[in-house]
């Protein structure tokens, strides 16, 4: 990978998990750490990007040299995204974006009451971020990336569920033990919308970050012939 040959970029990055509130006290959340999407940025910015960070939910501090944009909820994460991405030259979704939200917040904490069944909870569907980006990009040239953590039929699924998305690149993890969610580490399949498949073995996620940016670079058009 050639060192800043992200430089005169801009990359958006989304990071961490949503939370899905039901009411002041209570949210539906994912277990992601938001530790690949911080990797993510980090190396963009050590290669040379302009970088925007959009994160929810993941007590990380802050990385040097990004432009961090804080979001809860998948409705928020989209508007940020679509903002962001606008001029942006690639737009990595790494976040763990909530399928559902509760149909109705309660303004007051939920109570129990004795002898009441539970009320049941509706779900609504959230939008689908990085498949409204891939549909419509903001930019023809722009390049867009996916991740998706599977548990069976790991590449199966994953060239099914890029086709489904529309985006460029789709890196499909194994969720297991050691690796994915709150690890330092990962083991991931980035597959192209080409037909590509770079497995990128079991480490840290600084590396998995700088693969995904070696096979993002040379997706990205030159200025000289945009
Ligand atoms: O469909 P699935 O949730 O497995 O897809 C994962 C990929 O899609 C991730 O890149 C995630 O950021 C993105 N996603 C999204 N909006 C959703 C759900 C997932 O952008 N509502």
């Amino acid at each position: 990978s050639a060192e800043r040959d992200l430089a005169g970029r801009h990359v958006v990055v989304s990071a961490g998990g949503t939370r899905e509130p039901l009411d002041p006290v209570r949210y539906l959340g994912n277990r992601s750490s938001g530790k690949q999407g911080y990797a993510l940025a980090r190396t963009a910015v050590a290669r040379g990007a302009r970088v925007t960070l959009i994160e929810a939910n993941t007590g990380l501090p802050d990385p040097a040299g990004a432009d961090v944009v804080r979001v809860g909820t998948a409705v928020q994460l989209r508007e940020a995204v679509l903002k962001a991405a606008a001029d942006a030259d690639a737009v990595v979704m790494a976040a763990a974006v909530a399928d559902f939200r509760p149909e109705t917040y309660a303004a007051g904490k939920i109570k129990k009451k004795d002898g009441e069944e539970p009320a049941p909870l509706t779900l609504v569907r959230n939008p689908d971020i990085l498949a409204e980006i891939s549909a419509e990009r903001a930019r023809p040239d722009q390049v867009v990336v996916g991740f998706a953590a599977e548990t069976d039929d790991v590449l199966a699924n994953g060239r099914l569920k890029l086709r489904r998305k529309g985006c460029d690149l789709l890196v499909v993890n194994e969720v297991g033990e050691r690796k994915t969610f709150g690890s330092e580490e990962n083991e991931a399949v980035v597959l192209g919308a080409d037909g590509s498949e770079t497995p990128v073995p079991y480490g840290p996620k600084e590396a998995l970050a700088d693969t995904v940016w070696d096979l993002v670079g040379p997706r990205l058009v030159r200025p000289d012939t945009l």
